[in-house]
């Protein structure tokens, strides 16, 4: 592989993170704007990145005796958070402090030393119909005589922010659509763009923002469970127009900690009889997920997990006959502040069975704002690197999703550790350096 020096980084042909790198996020609610807020607070010195490893994270290079694990950012040429400027869309007014000072994640002191910066963001119109999220109604939302006409306004904002900026991601972290399956328009880009003008009801929101972004040449993260570029004809325009895609619905709390407890029985062939999680959210999130369409979308999303990692096919007598049940609850007085409680029927030795509680007291957004970051980053390197950016899907950022993305036919990697492990190779790989196998048997030669 070729190997350059560049500004002392083995950079494998990946162009340089120079410029600005412009984030449009859909939906400025309260993930975007915990994401942005941090943003700005980390770079003033106000606060500490934590929970994103891009920002934290270290990567080991060669063997254990070398001692050399420099942080990620540091050995990956990704944008400085100093780099990045924030614009977006949202259905209804308010700048980015006015939807922050609503969304109750930061306090007071906080959002006030920041106060003009966030003041200064106030979202685009927007793409909105509220057949595709029932509990909201919008109030700025763009108009236009089919689908098609919504999409070429979006990729005009979409052009008018790349003027302005070196290089773009978008990301959604809009609210949560009713439940939709692929049909026939989604089968490839003519078929797409025709269902666009004829207005086909299978055609969402979320999807024509994506379809703007990759016709753009622009990478797309989903932040949330919809049907969005799980799609083939999302996937051929992120391979023709070079603009990766990702998987679907940021992992972070209930099903965080279920990535990383089902994997550990597995390893100690423990069986599971049953998996109860409940959830008690009160944000604007909790309240669309009240609506049964949308909870629909993310109950897929949050159920899935369970089956690829325990693999019942293989392990019949521990994970045939699960029971696994997935609830949330609207329950305003909680706000952002979530709690996912789940119990946990097992067995071991002999079939004796056990119990496990989790009751995860989390915050929502303080735990998606990292991964939202590191994801724009990311997908921002996919982009400049020549091995990744015509590929399509990243499956190696499966890690940060509740539904990661594959190529047909291939099932996803749950497994947070393995997740982690093809995160860190992929970096190493791009830049040229030994992969990490964990074999380690040269320690004893
Ligand atoms: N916070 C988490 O831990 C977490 C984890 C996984 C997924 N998610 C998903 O991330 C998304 C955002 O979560 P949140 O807590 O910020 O929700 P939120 O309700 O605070 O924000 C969503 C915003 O999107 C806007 N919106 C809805 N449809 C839009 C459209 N078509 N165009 C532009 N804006 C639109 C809404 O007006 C709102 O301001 C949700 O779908 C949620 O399910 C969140």
């Amino acid at each position: 592989m070729a190997v350059e020096a560049q500004g002392g980084q083995k950079t494998a042909g990946i162009k340089p993170a120079t410029g600005k790198l412009g984030i449009m996020v859909v939906g400025m609610g309260a993930v975007a704007t915990t994401l942005i807020a941090g943003v700005e607070a980390v770079r003033r010195g106000l606060a500490k990145p934590i929970g994103s490893l891009t920002q934290m994270g270290t990567i080991r290079l060669g063997k254990r005796t070398d001692g050399n694990s420099p942080l990620i950012k540091d050995f990956v040429p990704l944008a400085s958070l100093d780099d990045i400027v924030f614009t977006g869309w949202d259905i209804f007014d308010d700048n980015v402090y006015e939807a922050a000072a609503h969304a109750k994640v930061l306090d007071h002191d906080h959002l006030q030393q920041i106060r003009p910066f966030l003041e200064a963001i106030q979202p685009m119109p927007a793409v909105f119909d509220q057949h595709y999220v029932k509990r909201l109604n919008g109030t700025r939302v763009k108009k236009g005589k089919h689908k098609c006409d919504l999409a070429q306004q979006v990729i005009a904002d979409i052009q008018n922010f790349q003027k302005t900026v070196d290089r773009v991601v978008v990301l959604w972290a809009g609210s949560t659509e009713i439940y939709l399956e692929p049909t026939e328009v989604h089968q490839s880009i003519a078929a797409f763009e025709k269902g666009m003008v004829d207005n086909d009801p299978s055609i969402a929101p979320s999807q024509i923002y994506a379809y703007a972004a990759l016709k753009c040449g622009v990478p797309f993260a989903n932040g949330a469970p919809n049907l969005t570029v799980d799609l083939p004809c999302m996937v051929e325009l992120s391979r023709q127009n070079s603009a990766p895609i990702t998987g679907k619905d940021f992992k972070t709390g209930q099903t965080f900690m279920k990535t990383v407890l089902a994997p550990a029985f597995k390893a100690r062939m423990l069986g599971v009889s049953g998996w109860y999680s409940t959830n008690i959210l009160g944000n604007r999130d909790g309240e669309v997920l009240d609506d049964p369409e949308s909870f629909k979308t993310k109950e897929e999303s949050k159920l899935g997990v369970l089956d690829y990692i325990l693999q019942p096919e293989l392990y019949p007598d521990l994970y045939k006959d699960i029971y696994h049940k997935v609830r949330i609850n609207y329950y305003p007085p909680r706000g952002d502040n979530k709690e996912g409680w789940d119990n946990i029927d097992i067995f071991g030795w002999l079939g004796y069975p056990m119990q496990i509680k989790v009751d995860f007291l989390c915050r929502d957004s303080i735990l998606a704002a990292p991964i939202a970051l590191d994801l724009v980053l990311f997908l921002d390197l996919a982009k400049r690197t020549p091995q990744l950016a015509n590929i399509g899907i990243q499956e190696w950022l499966s890690f940060y999703w509740k539904s990661p993305q594959t190529a047909p036919g291939l099932y996803p990697e749950h497994d947070l550790f393995i997740q982690l492990m093809k995160l860190k190779n992929t970096l190493r790989h791009i830049m040229g350096e030994d992969l990490i196998t964990h074999l380690g048997l040269e320690y004893y030669d």
